[in-house]
C-alpha cells in the first residue's frame, strides 16, 4: 500500500505565525484561559472546528467571481439547486446562509409546545432550534455510542426499539418528525450505517412521520459505508449518498462542513405545502427563495462544493489523514474516542486526566495545556460546555468530558498533522503537572463561548 497524499497542489497559502511558548502563556491568560476568546491570529495550528474553516478549490474561486449577483432567479441558484437535487432527490431546494438557519425555519413551522423531536444525538444548534420552540430534543443513540473505548462500525446509529417505544409513548401525533444526524458529531463525528437508516425509515413509515437527515457531513457517512457495510465496497459514492438521501423526506445542511465553503446551508424537502410554509419564513429572516441568506458566489461555491466532496480520493484522503492521528495518539496511550470518525479525534480527558475531576475542567485543562504548549487551538467538550447547576448549585456534568481536534477540509498537510502529533504526545507524557480550572465569569446561556478561567494551584 502506498501512501495516501492530498489528492490536490497547492496554489495559493496563507502563512501561520508563530509564537513563543511566553507569548502563549500571556495571550491565554488575556483570554481568560478561554481558547474562544483567543485571537485566531496567535493560534499556529486551529483545530478549533472543521466548520467553515475549508481551503475552496481554484474552480470555486472561479465560481466566486462568476456567481450572479442577481436578486432573483440568478443562475448561480439554478446550478445550486441542481447540485443539491443530484445529490439529495429532493423537489424543494432552499438556500439558507447555514445550517442553524435551516433548522429555525424548520422548526419554528413544524416544532411548538408538546411536540417530541427524536434524534440519534442533536447537535447543540439543532437542540436550541427546537427547544426555542418549546418543543422537546430527545437522543437515542445506540448503546455502542455511548462508550469512548469500544471500537464499532457505526457508533452513529439510532437506537430503534428505543425510539419506537417512544413514539407508542408520546403519540405519533406529538412528533412532527424524526432526525438523523450524519455523522454523529456529539457523539465523535461516528457514522450511521444504511442499514440504521433503513430501520429508523420503516419506523418511521410504520407511525407516518417524516424523516430529516441533518446532512452537514453526509460524504463522510457515506465513505464510512463504502468501507465499512456489507454490499457497498463497489458502489461509487454518490450513488451511497443518494441511496441515504432516498430514505428521507427532507434535509438540514451546514454547507460549511460537507459542500467545502465558508459559508452556507441548505433545507430540502419533498412536502410541498412544507416547503411552501418554509420559503414564506424564509423570505422574512434570510432571503428571497433564490438566494436565501447568500450571494450568487456563495451560491456557485457550494455548488461545485458539492461536486468535489464526492470524489472518492478526496475522501480516501481526508478519512485517513483523521485516522492517521487516531492511530498514532492511540499507540502513544493517549486515550482518544475510538474508532476515529470522520471529522475529528476527541481525546477522552477523564481518562486523560484522572485526577481532575470534572468539576475542575480536565478538557479545558489539556485545551490551554495544548495551545501553551504548541500554539494549537482545540475545544473542549465536557463540562464547560455542556454543564448546568442544580437548585444547590452544584455542577452536573454530562456523561463524557472531551477536547475535540477538529481538522478543516484541505487545509492542513500531513507535517502539520505530525505537529500536533507531537504536541499532544508530549502533554500527555507531562500530564501530571497540568493543574484543574474554575470559571470566574460565566454567561447564563452557552458559557463556554464567553466563560474566563483561572488556572488552579
Ligand atoms: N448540525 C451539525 C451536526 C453540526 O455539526 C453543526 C455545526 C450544525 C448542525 C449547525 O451548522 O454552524 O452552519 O449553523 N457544527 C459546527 C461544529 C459549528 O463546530 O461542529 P451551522
Amino acid at each position: 500500500m502506498k501512501t495516501i497524499i492530498e489528492p490536490f497542489r497547492i496554489k495559493s497559502v496563507e502563512p501561520i505565525r508563530f509564537t513563543t511558548r511566553e507569548e502563549r502563556l500571556k495571550l491565554i491568560e488575556i483570554a481568560g484561559y478561554n481558547p474562544f476568546l483567543l485571537h485566531a491570529d496567535d493560534v499556529l495550528i486551529d483545530l478549533l472546528t472543521d466548520s467553515g474553516t475549508s481551503a475552496m478549490s481554484s474552480k470555486q474561486w472561479a465560481g466566486i467571481m462568476d456567481g450572479d449577483e442577481s436578486y432573483a432567479g440568478s443562475k448561480s441558484f439554478y446550478r445550486f439547486e441542481d447540485a443539491v437535487k443530484k445529490i439529495t432527490g429532493f423537489s424543494y431546494i432552499i438556500p439558507t446562509h447555514q445550517g442553524r438557519a435551516s433548522e429555525k425555519i424548520l422548526f419554528s413551522i413544524i416544532g411548538g409546545p408538546g411536540k417530541y423531536i427524536p434524534n440519534n444525538t442533536h447537535f447543540d444548534t439543532t437542540r436550541a432550534n427546537v427547544e426555542f420552540t418549546g418543543a422537546v430534543a430527545e437522543d437515542f443513540l445506540t448503546e455502542t455510542g455511548k462508550h469512548p473505548e469500544i471500537r464499532a462500525d457505526f457508533k452513529g446509529n439510532m437506537d430503534v426499539p428505543a425510539l419506537e417505544k417512544f413514539i407508542i409513548e408520546k403519540g405519533k401525533e406529538n412528533i412532527p418528525a424524526c432526525m438523523i444526524t450524519i455523522t454523529n458529531n456529539s457523539g465523535g463525528g461516528q457514522p450511521v450505517s444504511m442499514q440504521n437508516i433503513r430501520e429508523v425509515k420503516d419506523v418511521c413509515v410504520k407511525y407516518g412521520i417524516p424523516l430529516f437527515l441533518d446532512a452537514c457531513r453526509f460524504a463522510e457517512n457515506a465513505y464510512f459505508i463504502k468501507k465499512r457495510e456489507k454490499g457497498y465496497q463497489d458502489k461509487p459514492v454518490l450513488e451511497i449518498a443518494q441511496e441515504m438521501f432516498s430514505y428521507a423526506d427532507g434535509a438540514t445542511m451546514s454547507a460549511k462542513k460537507d459542500a467545502l465553503v465558508n459559508i452556507g446551508g441548505f433545507l430540502a424537502m419533498n412536502d410541498e405545502q412544507l416547503a411552501v410554509n418554509c420559503r414564506n419564513l424564509l423570505i422574512v429572516t434570510e432571503g428571497f427563495p433564490t438566494y436565501g441568506g447568500l450571494a450568487g458566489r456563495d451560491l456557485e461555491a457550494v455548488a461545485q462544493g458539492l461536486e468535489e466532496i464526492v470524489d472518492e480520493h478526496y475522501l480516501q484522503y481526508r478519512i485517513r489523514s483523521t485516522e492517521y492521528l487516531g492511530e498514532k495518539l492511540s499507540a502513544a496511550g493517549v486515550p482518544i474516542i475510538e474508532p476515529p470518525g470522520g471529522h475529528a479525534i476527541y481525546i477522552d480527558a477523564k481518562r486523560f486526566l484522572p485526577d481532575i475531576p470534572p468539576d475542575k475542567y480536565p478538557g479545558q485543562s489539556i485545551a490551554c495545556a495544548l495551545y501553551i504548549e504548541g500554539g494549537i487551538r482545540s475545544v473542549e467538550i465536557g463540562s464547560v460546555m455542556f454543564g448546568k447547576y442544580d437548585s444547590k448549585g452544584k455542577l452536573i456534568s454530562p456523561p463524557m468530558e472531551l477536547v475535540r481536534l477538529a481538522i478543516p477540509r484541505r487545509v492542513y498537510t500531513q507535517s502539520h498533522i505530525d505537529y500536533v502529533l507531537e504536541i499532544v504526545t508530549e502533554v500527555y507524557r507531562n500530564r501530571s503537572s497540568l493543574k484543574g480550572y474554575r470559571i470566574v465569569y460565566e454567561a447564563p446561556v452557552l458559557r463556554h463561548f464567553t466563560a474566563r478561567f483561572e488556572m488552579m494551584e
